[in-house]
């Protein structure tokens, strides 16, 4: 689905599709590069980051092994709580082996710095950070994210995964999300 056809759902693109796979792309070689020796087991974090994901894996170029979490910090709403539940854990074990989370978005930064403090602690062998988006001025925490696509101001951004009440997820573009769609929050 194209911004377009939302119309005053979203108040502006921040950015477009092509943004997104360039820069991608991009962080994909620097993976490549810091991964030369053994390629990482790539995690995903449902639903999310499923387009990025998607996009990642196909880009690069070695074998991408995935797994997925879901797991969550929200309801239906845009605040984050705090509180994060293991709604799907990992099919494999990965004990000895060097760990990708691969995100859409980090906010405060608590579901992440949970994330990965849970994989530490199964025996990963390394835990590194990919995501799509970061809000830096909304981070609660301090965390170490090794790969970045872009970082946004602190808005309510849906689209290339993201959803508002599991809407907007397979809008092309990242955008801001009018106020008037959550107001009746
Ligand atoms: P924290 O605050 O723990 O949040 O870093 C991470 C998770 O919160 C969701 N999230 C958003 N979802 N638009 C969304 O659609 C946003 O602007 C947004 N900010 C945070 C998301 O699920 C992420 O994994
Ligand atoms: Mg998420």
């Amino acid at each position: 689905m194209d911004a377009k056809q939302l119309g005053d759902d979203l108040t502006e693109v921040l950015h477009t599709e092509a943004e997104l796979r360039d820069r991608l792309a991009e962080l994909a070689r620097e993976i490549e590069r810091d991964y030369a020796e053994q390629p990482p087991l790539l995690v995903g974090v449902l639903k999310g980051a499923v387009m990025v994901m998607a996009d990642l894996a196909r880009e690069l170029n070695f074998h991408a092994q995935m797994d997925w979490m879901a797991v969550s910090s929200y309801g239906a709403g845009t605040k984050s709580s705090g509180v994060v539940r293991i709604l799907k854990d990992l099919d494999s074990d990965i004990t000895g082996r060097d760990v990708l989370i691969v995100e859409d978005i980090i906010d405060s930064g608590l579901t992440l710095s949970w994330l990965k403090e849970n994989l530490q602690s199964r025996g990963a062998k390394s835990v590194r950070i990919c995501t799509m988006l970061r809000k830096p001025k909304a981070l609660k925490v301090e965390i170490d994210v090794e790969y970045v696509g872009f970082d946004i101001p602190v808005e309510f951004v849906v689209g290339y995964g993201l959803d508002y009440a599991e809407d907007y997820r397979n809008l092309r573009d990242v955008a801001i999300l009018a106020p008037h769609v959550y107001s009746g929050e």
